[in-house]
């Protein structure tokens, strides 16, 4: 069986995703079954590192998201539009979604996730938080019996990598910021990333999971780091701290609310540069490291960590969430042998 997919975008996140799809050697067998059938870019003469056939690339996005040949569309350009309108119109030719795109699901999941849910198809967005952190279906899975009563987290690679350096080295913003742009870690825009927007629209998602109520964007404070100084962070650093852009999500004191929809009243949703004691395990996380530090009933505290932006991180989620609607495609046709009996992964054989 072969799962087409087609991509829309080429940039970092874009070619790394096409780079793992193109060598499936040693990871998931499902690999083998996915095709990239078509992919939409902004130039078609771009000289580019990886090797598509010339022939499949486009600047007609829209023939993607409406093409009958089309599985699942990989939506990776990122902004506001016009990706929505692209999720859109390809949810309603029945393809399913993956999604990197946090500005768009936290701005509009709600009429994306609606048109899905009325058209019966999936839309996956583990790499629109976090990067290749696993966090987003653990939320809804993994975690799903427990009350949550808090979510904490560095979800932003960019402005942890600039104040990590800004910390070790008394690099100067600026400077830095540069360097994360050549690194393919911050947004085209920076203002995203430096202003607390993107924070503030990973935790608006990852509140909404969390706290299982619909999350407006609009009710998170975001505060970025640009006034934070080198003389801050060194003023923290006697105190004992360490200055880091933390994105909160927590309920505030008081009963549980019912129904689930009041919860929005009792969460203070907030991004700013807080001070991070020394010890705790957040103050650790350094460079374009991210890390997501639950509190919930009955499990007490978790953190995901890992890096939050880049290229390979990125892909790595995007690719793990077409994996999983190919795997529920394919069960629907025919059953798949549990992946510690399948043979075909090198490193189950033992077991099998
Ligand atoms: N610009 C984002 C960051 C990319 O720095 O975290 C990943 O969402």
């Amino acid at each position: 069986m072969t799962f087409k997919i087609g991509l829309l975008g080429l940039g970092t996140v874009g070619a790394g995703t096409a780079q793992i799809l193109l060598d499936s050697a040693g990871r998931h067998p499902l690999l083998q079954e996915l095709e990239i059938a078509r992919v939409g870019v902004r130039s078609l003469d771009k000289p580019r590192d990886i090797d598509l056939p010339a022939d499949i690339l486009t600047r007609d996005l829209e023939s993607i998201v409406t093409d009958p040949e089309i599985d699942i569309v990989v939506e990776l350009i990122g902004g506001l539009e016009p990706a929505r309108s692209l999720m859109l119109k390809a949810i309603a030719s029945g393809k399913h979604i993956v999604t990197a795109n946090k500005a768009a699901i936290a701005l509009h999941g709600a009429e994306i996730f609606t048109a899905a849910n009325e058209k019966g198809v999936y839309v996956m967005l583990e790499a629109a938080v976090g990067g290749g952190i696993p966090v987003i279906q653990p939320l809804k899975q993994s975690l799903g019996s427990n009350r949550i009563q808090g979510v904490m987290g560095i979800v932003n690679g960019t402005t942890n990598y600039i104040l990590t350096r800004m910390q070790l080295e008394g690099a100067d913003f600026e400077a830095v910021l540069a360097d994360a742009q050549k690194l393919g870690y911050a947004e085209a825009d920076p203002t995203a990333d430096v202003d607390g927007l993107d924070a503030a629209d990973k935790i608006a998602i990852l509140a909404s999971l969390a706290f299982g109520g619909r999350i407006k964007r609009e009710q998170v404070y975001a505060e970025g780091i640009r006034q934070v100084s080198a003389e801050d962070i060194a003023y923290a650093e006697k105190l004992g701290f360490v200055i880091k852009l933390l994105a909160i999500a927590k309920r505030e004191a008081g009963p549980t609310p019912q129904p689930q929809t009041e919860i929005e009243d009792r969460l203070q949703l907030r991004v700013h540069p807080t001070l991070v004691p020394k010890q705790h395990p957040l103050a650790n996380v350094n460079g374009v490291y991210n890390a997501i530090f639950v509190e919930g009933d009955p499990i007490g505290q978790v953190m995901f960590y890992g890096r939050g932006a880049g290229a390979g991180p990125t892909a790595s989620a995007v690719v793990a969430d077409i994996l999983n609607v190919a795997a529920v495609l394919k069960t629907e046709t025919e059953p798949i042998p549990h992946p510690l009996l399948s043979c075909s992964h090198q490193h189950y054989c033992a077991i099998a």
